[in-house]
Parts: structure tokens; sequence; C-alpha cells
């Protein structure tokens, strides 16, 4: 009996050993994820998600571009009327606009030319508000996380 508690003790510290090393290499798979910032993207804030996130294709002032592609207009933009459209596009994509759904475990990779980032519900809800209410838009109703949630690629409700 005397023996067996330090072989328990060293299996333990290994066990803790082990879990620390886990931890550690953590950070180096969220960048081969691509995240550009991960502080940035576990805001909520929804003019941060846009000026990290969207504004690449669509313009600091929502004014979209045409050139290698066409980007949409956020301001004078009649489809940015329905929230539940814009949710839609933002979770599942639309021809050359990426998917940014957040992953479920067994999902498959984000097809896309740029390295995937994922938003929760909360944050898709937050960047529709935030452009509804921005770029000459002045919608009053908002969509919350919720409603955003049960607009999810394949969900049942
Ligand atoms: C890599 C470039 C790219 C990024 C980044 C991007 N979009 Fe788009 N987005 C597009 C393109 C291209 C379209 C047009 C899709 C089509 O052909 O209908 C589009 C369309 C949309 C539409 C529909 C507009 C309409 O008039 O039908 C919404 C809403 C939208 N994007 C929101 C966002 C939001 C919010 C973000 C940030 C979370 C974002 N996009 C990031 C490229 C991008």
């Amino acid at each position: 009996m005397k023996i067996i508690k330090p072989i328990k003790a060293t299996y333990a510290a290994s066990l803790v050993l082990l879990l620390l090393a886990g931890l550690v290499s953590q950070p180096a798979c969220a960048d081969s994820a691509g995240i550009r910032d991960e502080a940035l993207l576990k805001t909520t804030d929804g003019g941060q998600i846009y000026a990290q996130i969207c504004q690449g294709c669509h313009m600091p002032k929502g004014q979209g571009a045409i050139g290698a592609g066409h980007y949409p207009a956020f301001a004078h933009n009649p489809t940015m009327s329905s929230a539940p459209y814009m949710a839609l596009t933002i979770l599942g994509g639309r021809r050359n606009m990426p998917a940014f759904a957040s992953r479920d475990p067994g999902d498959s990779e984000q097809e896309s030319f740029i390295a995937p980032i994922w938003l929760t519900d909360a944050q898709v809800a937050s960047v529709i508000n935030y452009i509804r209410t921005h770029f000459g838009n002045d919608y009053k109703d908002a969509i919350t996380a919720d409603e955003v949630k049960a607009l999810h690629p394949g969900s049942t409700r």
C-alpha cells in the first residue's frame, strides 16, 4: 500500500503535464485556423465586427464595390429591410459571399477563398443591427440572437 501512493502522485502529475501541454498548444491551433484577431472576434460590438470582417469587401462606409466582383452596398439597398434575409446570407453565404455560421462539430470546412471566420449568433445579430442602423439605414426592428439561431442552414425550426 505504501508503494501505491507515490505511483498515484506521479500519474496525477503527468496528467497535469498533459493537460498543460494541451492548453499551451491551443493558441497555435487558433492561428492556423486563420483567425486574425481573436480578441476582436470575441466582441459582440456590431461596429467592430463590421470593421474587422465585412468592410474588406463591402467597404468602410458600406458603399460596396464593383471591380473583380460585385460587392453590394449597404447604403440605399432595399434588401436591408429584411433582417432574416441578411442573416441567411451571413450564415450560409451567397455566391461570392462567404458563410460565417459558427462551426458545429462535424461541419465541413468553410468553402471560401478567405481564411475561415466563424461568428456566433449574437455576433451575426449584432452586425446586422449595426448595418441596419448605419450607412443611412434607420430600421427599428432589431433581430435577436435567437431569431438568427432559428435561421441556421438545416435548422428544423
Ligand atoms: C470576401 C468578401 C466578403 C466579405 C468579407 C463579406 N461579404 Fe457580404 N457579400 C459579398 C458578396 C460578393 C455579396 C454578393 C453576393 C451575391 O452575389 O448575391 C455579398 C452580399 C451580402 C449581403 C446581401 C446583400 C444584398 O443586397 O443581397 C449581405 C447582407 C452581406 N453580404 C453582409 C455581410 C456581412 C454582415 C459581412 C461581415 C460579417 C460580410 N457581408 C462580409 C462579399 C463579402
